[in-house]
């Protein structure tokens, strides 16, 4: 009798102590997720809360103006962005308002007041009770500032439709914010499988509210080309007529990858074209005969294999069609940067392959961009530090030693391909398993000199990447991580506190309709 006492004890003190302890997560749980620098990923330089709110209310306008015309045209677009990403859920048809003389209530968007070190994307948003005033050095800076505050009204904010009985609030506070790297990209791979316009424009919609600001597109590879060359036509109706799997595959016109570049740039996103070379060459190899050392067309390509195709590295014919090709990327692509491969150079020999990318790098050159390639092209003695290298097998021994700029892509971190774990339904594993809090505890730093970073970039192959849910799933929420690599110091990390931030963007990813993977 007396140990059965003992046992009943000992288990109601047990049971206590295991509510006790699911209450005080409970309670630092709800504690982190309210508080205001949760709110926001990437994560900013400061938040300082005050008391009280601001309310957005049918009769909110938005107010622009900037230093000069110019400048006041730019900024209204960004408001008409602004309003596009309001409208649906608040039903709000906001005036748009070109004058400083702002009158209570309402939204400010400036560059007057803006300072230099803000930098092209610093920001400051100064939220009272009676106005939001948004200012930043340069437009750019508001576009980004216009991301944050999307993020500071309710979820429901994302939805894409009418949501009634809700105050849309924004707390009152400072929040000032700058990035630490310029470059913080997103790669998706177009070549292994064809990606509609309309799902790349997806992604950079999504991508751009964690202020990525590079999408760097892989357009050629074995298994497709899918940008249209005119002076080589059969690139496209031979290389880009199939894709992994055996599938249709597909390719952009000119004029649709001039829109798709000019959608990206209005929302401050850069596209970045690579032509990959001289490896990874078969949809071209498969196009043009006069490409092949035996001057036979090879078969198109739908495995996953790498490795086995090349250009030939000393026959000025080839060099007369990669002139060719770059010269119309570099007519239709208005980024300073073209991004020639490089990577796997399997088939070619040491040498060859090292006079090859030095050849290409020229005639980039000669176009008057600068060309970035994946490890190893640095190793070339014609590389020079003018070059950019992307750094993605952690090989950057003589990128160090020139001093080149480089883009951190380390596939073991980086790679949004390899599965998150053994449950994963696709993606491959060559670099390891990379769950969530893999892809968010490093550093660039820990991989290059930090004045060599240029920034970091997140690649996306797609082998076994079909469509758009499967891009969903395995983008994010990774992609938001690598976002605040790139964007917040690496003093201000810290994945115990970023679990909570992303906690708070769960709710606002399924607003938004990601197919993410939780
Ligand atoms: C690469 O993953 N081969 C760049």
């Amino acid at each position: 009798m007396h140990d059965i006492l003992k046992d009943k004890k000992k288990l109601t003190v047990a049971i206590i102590i295991i509510i006790i302890i699911f209450l005080i997560f409970f309670i630092i749980n709800k504690i982190m997720v309210k508080k205001l620098d949760n709110q926001i990923v990437p994560k900013p330089v400061s938040c300082e809360e005050g008391e009280g709110k601001f309310i957005l209310t049918k009769n909110t306008s938005i107010y622009v103006k900037g230093n000069t015309e110019e400048e006041t045209e730019e900024i209204y677009k960004i408001a008409e962005f602004l309003k596009g990403k309001l409208k649906p859920s608040t039903g709000f048809d906001f005036n748009i308002i070109k004058s400083d003389k702002v009158l209570e209530g309402n939204i400010y968007l400036t560059t007057i007041g803006g300072e230099k070190d803000q930098g092209n994307e610093g920001y400051q948003i100064s939220t009272t009770s009676k106005n939001v005033n948004l200012i930043a050095y340069k437009a750019e800076g508001i576009a980004r500032g216009v991301q944050s505050l999307r993020q500071l009204f309710p979820a429901e904010i994302e939805k894409n439709y009418l949501v009634t009985n809700i105050e849309w609030t924004l707390p009152v506070s400072v929040i000032k914010d700058k990035p630490e790297y310029s470059y913080r990209g997103l790669m998706i791979d177009v070549a292994r499988h064809f990606i509609s316009l309309e799902d790349i424009k997806r992604q950079i919609d999504l991508a751009a509210e964690y202020k990525i600001n590079k999408l760097h597109l892989h357009l050629t590879d074995d298994q497709g080309w899918r940008l249209e060359i005119k002076k080589w036509p059969e690139l496209t109706t031979i290389g880009g007529s199939t894709q992994v799997g055996g599938g249709e595959g597909g390719y952009y016109t000119q004029e649709e990858f001039k829109g798709l570049v000019k959608y990206a740039a209005e929302r401050y996103v850069e596209i970045i074209p690579e032509i990959e070379m001289p490896g990874h060459t078969n949809a071209a190899l498969a196009s043009y005969d006069f490409l092949n050392e035996d001057g036979k067309s090879k078969e198109v390509y739908t495995g996953i294999d790498v490795g086995f195709s090349t250009f030939k590295c000393h026959d000025e014919k080839t060099y007369e069609f990669i002139d060719d090709v770059i010269k119309e990327v570099s007519d239709i692509s208005p980024s300073k940067y073209i991004h020639i491969g490089g990577d796997e150079p399997k088939n070619a020999l040491e040498d060859d392959y090292y006079y090859f990318v030095g050849r290409v790098n020229k005639i980039v050159e000669k176009y008057g961009k600068t060309a970035i390639g994946w490890d190893p092209c640095d190793k070339s003695s014609d590389i020079s530090k003018d070059f950019v290298l992307q750094n993605w097998s952690n090989k950057n021994i003589v990128a160090k030693d020139k001093g080149m700029k480089m883009i951190v892509s380390v596939a073991k971190k980086c790679y949004l391909d390899m599965k998150y774990d053994t449950s994963t339904p696709y993606g491959l594993i060559w670099a390891g398993y990379i769950p969530v809090d893999k892809a968010y505890k490093w550093d660039p730093t820990d991989y290059a000199p930090k004045d060599l970073i240029w920034g970091i970039e997140a690649p996306l192959w797609t082998e076994t990447i079909t469509n758009s849910k499967f891009m969903d799933y395995m983008i994010y929420p990774r992609l938001l991580g690598h976002a605040e690599i790139g964007w917040t110091t690496k003093e201000k990390r810290n994945w115990n506190e970023y679990k909570y931030r992303l906690k708070v963007q769960y709710e606002r990813m399924k607003n938004k309709g990601i197919n993410y993977y939780n």
